[in-house]
This record gives structure tokens, C-alpha cells and sequence, in this order.
């Protein structure tokens, strides 16, 4: 097992396909074990329902929630090198706080705590394997700002923790994820944020439905994910 550095975080170089050839590698040397996890809720959810697809088993397993059991592991994960990009332009400053709502393995956590190791990083995750994983490799690495939690963000008694920034990537249903964004719009009347949203139904649910989003800062549109800022500056 290697030790995360800046510079273990950088693939060959910017195309998709290297930066998620890259994270595979990476997982592997770090050793978290995506590939026998994923295996192993596939299998339980093909003994469950053997016609289904990466669209049903998650919902099926998880009680409505889309957890993508089934996905390839790298469509499943945001790839290393774009959340080293992200965070180095965001420049977190220490002592803030980025929250990932549906937050996998918590590889946001991992690249946080290499660049920017006074930021606190909290995780929220649906599936208790995933996170029994990610939590293990995040303590292995010393990340010690680096909170990876099972968590339901459909619950109702479940509210958003404050933060400077939410990375948001496709978490769930269409249903879910404007659940969620209505929460961050409630939110946004007492405290300013930023949020990263990646995935073709976060980013589509926001230009139609949150204009509120980008009403103070023009969103800076990337290949696969935006920022919307409100006004603050950190
Ligand atoms: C597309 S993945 C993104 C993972 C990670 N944020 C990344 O970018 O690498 C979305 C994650 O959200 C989780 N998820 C789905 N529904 C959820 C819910 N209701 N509460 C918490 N997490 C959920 C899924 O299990 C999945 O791991």
C-alpha cells in the first residue's frame, strides 16, 4: 500500500479516459477495495432481481435510494486528478468545511486531506459498505479532518450540516437530488456557499429549476461539472 502525495494525484494527463485509468490504479495502490465491494452488492442485488440493470438494482437493494449498485466503478466515482483540479482552484481555506452529498468511498476526502489538510471534509453516504471502506483507507492515510458517515439524505430527520461548499454529483433520483437543492436553497437565505455540482441531472436540475444559483455569479461551466458561487469570498 503506497502513501497518498500532490503528486500521486496527477494522471499521465488531462483526457478522461487517462484521469479514470489513473483512479483505478490508484484505488488499487491504495488499497481500497471498490472492485470486491461493488462485486459483492452486485451479486446480492442480481439474486434479487436477475433482469435488472445499473438503473434498478440500486433502488431495489437500498429502499427507493439510487445507490447505482451495478455502474462501473469509475462512472460510480469521480476520477482523482478533476477533484485535484477542483479543490486547487477552489483554494479552500483552512478551518472550512466541503460536505459530499452522496459522497461514494469518499475520494474527496483523500484528495482534501494531501492539498488541503486544515479543511474539513464530511461525507455522506447511503451505503454502509461503502463507507466502512472509504473509512478505512481516509484512517490509514492520517486524515484526520476527513469524516466519512452512512447517512440518508432523504431522511427527514436528516438536515445539511453547514459549509462553506457542497460537491454534489448525481447522487440520486431526479426527486432526491431536488430535495436536496431545496434544502441548499433554504440554507442559502442565513449562509453563503458554494456548490459543485457534477452529473448530467444535478447540472440540468439547477439551470431549470435554481436560478438562485446563479443569480449573484455567473456558474463556471467545466467539461463535467459546475461551480456556483454565491457571493463570498474564502
Ligand atoms: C455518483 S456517486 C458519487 C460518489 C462521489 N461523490 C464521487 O464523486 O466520487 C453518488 C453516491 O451517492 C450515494 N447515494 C445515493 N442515494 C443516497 C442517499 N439517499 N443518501 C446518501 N447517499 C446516497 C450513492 O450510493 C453513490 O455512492
Amino acid at each position: 500500500m503506497i502513501k497518498l502525495t500532490a503528486e500521486r494525484l496527477k494522471s499521465e494527463n488531462d483526457s478522461y479516459e487517462s484521469a479514470r485509468a489513473h483512479a483505478e490504479a490508484l484505488d488499487q495502490q491504495l488499497g481500497l477495495q471498490v472492485e470486491k465491494i461493488e462485486a459483492q452488492l452486485l451479486e446480492r442485488a442480481r439474486l434479487k432481481m436477475p433482469d435488472g440493470s445499473h438503473k434498478t438494482w440500486g433502488q431495489g437493494l437500498h429502499d427507493g435510494n439510487q445507490t447505482w449498485v451495478g455502474l462501473s466503478h469509475q462512472t460510480l466515482q469521480t476520477p482523482y486528478n478533476e477533484l485535484r483540479v477542483l479543490c486547487e482552484y477552489l483554494k479552500p481555506a483552512p478551518g472550512s468545511t466541503m460536505v459530499d452529498l452522496g459522497a461514494g468511498y469518499g475520494r474527496l476526502g483523500l484528495v482534501l486531506s494531501v492539498l488541503f489538510p486544515e479543511v474539513n471534509f464530511l461525507g455522506l453516504e447511503y451505503v454502509g459498505e461503502r463507507v466502512k471502506e472509504g473509512q478505512r483507507v481516509l484512517s490509514e492515510n492520517g486524515c484526520h479532518l476527513s469524516q466519512l458517515i452512512e447517512e440518508d439524505l432523504t431522511s427527514v430527520e436528516f438536515h445539511l450540516p453547514q459549509a462553506e461548499y457542497y460537491f454534489l454529483y448525481d447522487y440520486g433520483t431526479l426527486a432526491h437530488i431536488r430535495h436536496t437543492l431545496e434544502q441548499l436553497e433554504e440554507m442559502a437565505k442565513s449562509k453563503k456557499f458554494k456548490v459543485i455540482a457534477r452529473g448530467k441531472g444535478s447540472r440540468s436540475l439547477i439551470q431549470n429549476e435554481h436560478p438562485w444559483l446563479s443569480q449573484v455569479h455567473s456558474p463556471q461551466h467545466e467539461e463535467h461539472y459546475s461551480i456556483y458561487s454565491m457571493s463570498f469570498d474564502l
